[in-house]
């Protein structure tokens, strides 16, 4: 089958992690740039990728990469495509585009020229004048940096944060793709206890278990390249089919999602059914002072509220001090807490132990880490309990 390189698009500050899905795919040529990790692979890596990448936005081909300083080298550098192998003669083709410290700045000159290249392409084989575009949808585009343009084929089609269990939005909703992308930074086990006491409309809780039962984030979607005439059908078939062989569905998950919202509390349970994983999550509305747990060891990853898009500034800083006195009754847990508020430290009250930059649509968020220690391994419980029997 024929090889593509391929490119897994990402919100800056979470390219390592897709580079980590990949390799756990198997993909080859994994290499990690700004917003986008680059790899080989044929149309099953395609439909696997597509299928189990929880951080990525979007898996594209590149189908061209070259230097394009004048509409010209532009030109050529699209025409050399071997357009009518992917698309057939009904193909809808849009292009879009972005340019950046570039000769040609102009991005709707540069989509007309991709366009009037593909076209030009598709009329020499096809032997016609006109496309209707009626058909399967392959969205290209033309990205240009420092004067090297790169044309891309986009095979996901709607953004693979959609994994169609939202159907309606509440109102912040963390991405689907940032939720996984929390949870695959922190040191969280299926075995172990998680809470997200801001959970709305329940993406943390429902990523986790998803990731906990390991159900492909792209089991319940469509994605555009399974409608491409140049694409066996029996390749999405056996991925899918893999995908469903490879659920778990016998683990048992602690995994509590509350909220002081009783409408959110609502749409969590119903997103989560959809997602799958409708007994896996307790949600409960509540408070977060009343959350309390009766594990000793455990994780909070959560995303409270922040003053741009829910609360007045001074609101937000109460309701920081006040999670900073009630993670006290949690010694011994671990929390993960995502918020674009930059004085966050102080007014929980407590330094993280490490910071990341992460990015919530367009909004520059910091996830905060703190650890708790690690919980003691059976084998030395069963000693301990040995030691203490005996005293
Ligand atoms: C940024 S949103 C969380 C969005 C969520 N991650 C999702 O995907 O839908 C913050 C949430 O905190 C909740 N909230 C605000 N004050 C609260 C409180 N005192 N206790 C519990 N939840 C609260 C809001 O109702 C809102 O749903």
């Amino acid at each position: 089958m024929e090889k593509f390189d391929l490119i897994a698009t990402a919100a800056f500050g979470l390219e390592g992690v897709v580079a980590r899905e990949l390799e756990w795919l198997g993909a080859e040529g994994i290499t990690t740039e700004n917003g986008r990790v680059r790899f080989k692979g044929d149309f099953y890596t395609v439909a696997r990728a597509n299928l189990w990448l929880r951080t990525a936005d979007r898996v594209l081909i590149l189908l061209a990469e070259g230097k394009a300083a004048t509409f010209e080298e532009l030109f050529q550098l699209t025409l050399a495509v071997p357009f009518e192998e992917l698309m057939g003669q009904d193909a809808c083709f849009p292009v879009t585009g972005k340019s950046v410290k570039s000769t040609l700045f102009s991005v709707p000159d540069c989509q007309a020229i991709v366009k009037k290249a593909a076209v030009e392409r598709m009329k020499k084989h096809y032997g016609l004048e006109w496309f209707p575009e009626t058909g399967a949808r392959y969205k290209l585009e033309v990205s240009i940096l420092n004067d090297i343009a790169s044309i891309t084929l986009d095979t996901s089609g709607a953004g693979l944060h959609k994994r169609g269990y939202r159907a309606v939005t509440g109102k912040a909703p963390i991405k689907e793709t940032l939720a996984a992308g929390m949870i695959l930074v922190s040191r969280w086990k299926k075995d172990r206890a998680l809470i997200d006491p801001f959970c709305g409309t329940g993406t943390i809780p429902i990523e986790a278990a998803m990731i906990a039962r390991n159900i492909a984030p792209g089991l319940r979607r469509q994605f555009d390249f399974e409608k491409w005439k140049c694409f066996d059908g029996n390749i999405i078939l056996r991925a899918r089919n893999e995908a469903e062989a490879a659920v778990d569905r016998d683990v048992k998950l602690k995994i509590y999602g509350s909220d002081i919202d009783y409408f959110a509390i609502r749409q969590a349970m119903d997103n989560a059914v959809k997602a799958g994983v409708g007994d896996d999550i307790a949600f409960q509305k509540l408070d977060f002072r009343a959350v309390s747990s009766s594990y000793k060891y455990g994780f909070m990853i959560t995303n409270p509220p922040y003053g741009e898009r829910l609360m007045e500034d001074r609101e937000v800083r109460e309701l920081y001090a006040a999670m900073g006195a009630h993670f006290k009754n949690f010694p011994t847990w671990s929390f993960y807490v995502i918020t674009s508020h930059d004085g966050f430290e102080k007014d929980l009250g407590r330094r993280a132990d490490k910071k990341r930059k992460l990015y919530n649509g367009m909004l520059k968020c910091d996830l905060y880490q703190f650890y708790g220690p690690r919980p003691p391994r059976p084998a030395e419980t069963a000693e301990n309990s040995e030691k203490s029997e005996k005293r």
